[in-house]
């Protein structure tokens, strides 16, 4: 258990939420959708409540967006983010595009990468972001499964679209300089330029689609979590309470909208709070993400456990060659946040780092630390106004303090996922326990109430934040042809969380070898992507499994960490 008794005060001065205990008493949903136009309207848009609705008011000079990497700077106010979203929406409905169809934003981050996003939601479109680092195979699975009309992508990465494979793909929309277009392309940009800054937007139902975020589970393809237009209420909310975002914040979310943080705390909650959000493209490094603090005076910074120990990492001295006095608010999400670098962080920024708890599917914060409350090093905090959580045994018992069980959130809640895109018997596989959404996490909570994290369930993996099946990455690997049998697991790693493991053995004819190992290594990362590519490779004559063939992933895990292997009455022999 990583339990301590230490405690690091809250902040009393100048935060949203200044009571907690008090904010849980007397919550109410409804209070918080007085704040959008559509509670008096009607008309629901999650994009014009990001944009539009601060464009049209007293914010429309306010500067929205300030995009740096290192060889471009661009600033668009809400005004202008306001006529660049209706542009794309204006290009895409030319298209063809309409409410409910699926197209894919596949492209590293830059402002193109925003309008389309916000523009296609705009006309009522189901976004599916994509990190630029996936491989075809991982592009082919995510398109084909939900049947994606269009695709917005670079020149760079358009050979990894496999457009005959994928029939439903109408049109193939193209981010650069210099296009020479082929039959069902468009140049966006140029399109854009030519296009009306007005645009009719789609008024849509709070629950219809407007986001489709892939993520893996421990068996089968990625699964498409499906978010609906109504969980800008928790967008909104959390923005405020947990990023405690204020009116003159510059607040800075490292993620990529290929990941769902890139997106309700890279796009929606920022926007719908109508604060400066800035963007920075480009690769992570200490000198880079100090020198963006420190230019851009950040003052709310939220990142993730494997960058502050990458941070931590690059020592202390580089901290003191910047002025990070600008920052006064520092979150994390992802992983566990280990109590050792919220207490460096306390040393060289000064202050606590806020771990914050959430899934894909939970598609918002759901248990937090707040400014305002005293934190216990190494606890994910405790839920937010709204929203009940709980430790629960395989029954549906709540455990009391202590005891290690099932995290469990009590449904619904407004931004939970509300479908697995083509697969009702998945989405079905978390609400097994009637009343309660089943994270797939365990943990405890104390007799104060505060939740920590004890590990995952299943065997999915987590590196670098990053959610990885080791399905997905055992099916890579057996179509190399020097591969009979793959399993796959985390391991432990100080700075990753988990590394991605992989036990093979080899057909006939094949000898392991450094080489073999160099291979098998791109081949994933070729087919798959780069985070996905096993980073240790183990040969074995044979690999553990059930007597119905399933490779017994809990078994490699036991060997890899020398634990004992447990009940092994299924395995085949
Ligand atoms: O295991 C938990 C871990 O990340 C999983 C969710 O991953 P993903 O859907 O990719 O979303 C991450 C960003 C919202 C969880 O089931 N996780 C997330 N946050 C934490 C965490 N583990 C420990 N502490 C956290 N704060």
């Amino acid at each position: 258990m990583n339990h301590t008794e230490e405690r690091l005060p809250g902040r009393k001065d100048r935060c949203n939420l200044t009571d907690y205990e008090q904010e849980r008493r007397t919550f109410d949903w409804q209070e918080i959708e007085k704040t959008f136009s559509w509670h008096e309207t009607g008309k629901v848009n999650i994009a014009y409540e990001s944009i539009d609705r601060h464009a049209l008011s007293d914010k429309g000079d306010k500067i929205a967006l300030r995009y740096s990497d290192p060889t471009r700077q661009s600033s668009y106010t809400f005004e202008e983010m306001r006529k660049k979203t209706n542009q794309a929406g204006q290009v895409f409905r030319k298209l063809g595009l309409k409410k409910g169809d699926r197209l894919f934003v596949f492209m590293p981050r830059s402002p193109e990468c925003y309008f389309a996003l916000l523009g296609a939601i705009k006309i009522g479109a189901i976004v599916g972001p994509l990190f630029e680092a996936f491989m075809e195979t991982a592009v082919r699975d995510r398109l084909q499964d939900s049947g994606a009309a269009a695709i917005v992508t670079t020149p760079e990465l358009l050979h990894r679209v496999p457009v005959s494979e994928l029939p439903e793909l109408k049109h193939v929309i193209l981010v650069g300089e210099d296009l020479k277009l082929e039959d069902h392309q468009t140049d966006l940009i140029a399109e854009m330029s030519q296009a009306s800054e007005k645009l009719e937007i789609e008024w849509v139902d709070r629950e219809d689609g407007m986001l489709l975020h892939y993520t893996s589970g421990s068996t089968g393809k990625p699964k498409g979590v499906y978010h609906v237009h109504n969980a800008m209420i928790q967008h909104y909310y959390t923005g405020k309470i947990v990023l405690d975002l204020q009116e003159e914040d510059v607040y800075w979310c490292t993620a990529d909208p290929g990941w769902v943080t890139g997106t309700s705390y890279g796009i929606f909650a920022p926007w719908l709070n109508g604060v400066t959000n800035v963007v920075r493209g480009g690769r992570f490094s200490p000198q880079d993400w100090y020198d963006t603090l420190q230019s851009q005076e950040i003052t709310v910074w939220y990142s993730a456990p494997t960058a502050f120990r990458m941070l931590m990492g690059a020592g202390n001295d580089i901290v003191s060659q910047y002025d990070l006095s600008k920052v006064r608010h520092i979150l994390s999400v992802g992983e566990p946040l280990n109590p050792e670098v919220i207490r460096w962080g306390m040393q060289v920024y000064k202050q606590r780092i806020h771990d914050t708890w959430w899934m894909t599917e939970t598609g918002a914060q759901l248990i937090c630390n707040y400014p305002s409350m005293d934190m216990k090093p190494g606890s994910m905090g405790k839920p937010i106004p709204g929203v009940e959580a709980a430790i629960i045994d395989d029954q549906g018992n709540e455990l009391p303090p202590y005891r290690m069980g099932n995290l469990a959130i009590r449904t619904p809640w407004p931004s939970m996922m509300r479908k697995i895109w083509n697969n009702p018997g998945k989405y079905q596989e978390y609400f097994y326990l009637s009343g309660w959404y089943i994270s797939g996490d365990s943990a405890y909570q104390d007799e104060e109430g505060y939740f920590f994290f004890q590990g995952r369930i299943d065997d999915v993996i987590n590196t670098s934040g990053e959610r990885v099946g080791p399905f997905e990455v055992e099916s890579k690997l057996v179509e190399h042809p020097a591969i009979a049998e793959a399993g796959v697991i985390g391991k432990p790693d100080p700075v990753r969380g988990e590394i991605i493991k992989a036990f093979i053995s080899l057909r006939k004819g094949y000898e392991p070898s450094e080489e073999l190992i160099q291979e098998i290594r791109a081949f994933v990362k070729e087919g798959l992507s780069a985070h996905a590519a096993p980073r240790e490779i183990e040969f074995k004559e044979k690999l553990p499994k059930t007597r119905s063939g399933k490779i017994m992933r809990r078994v490699l895990k036991a060997w890899e960490l020398d634990l004992p292997t447990g009940d092994l009455s299924t395995i085949e022999d």
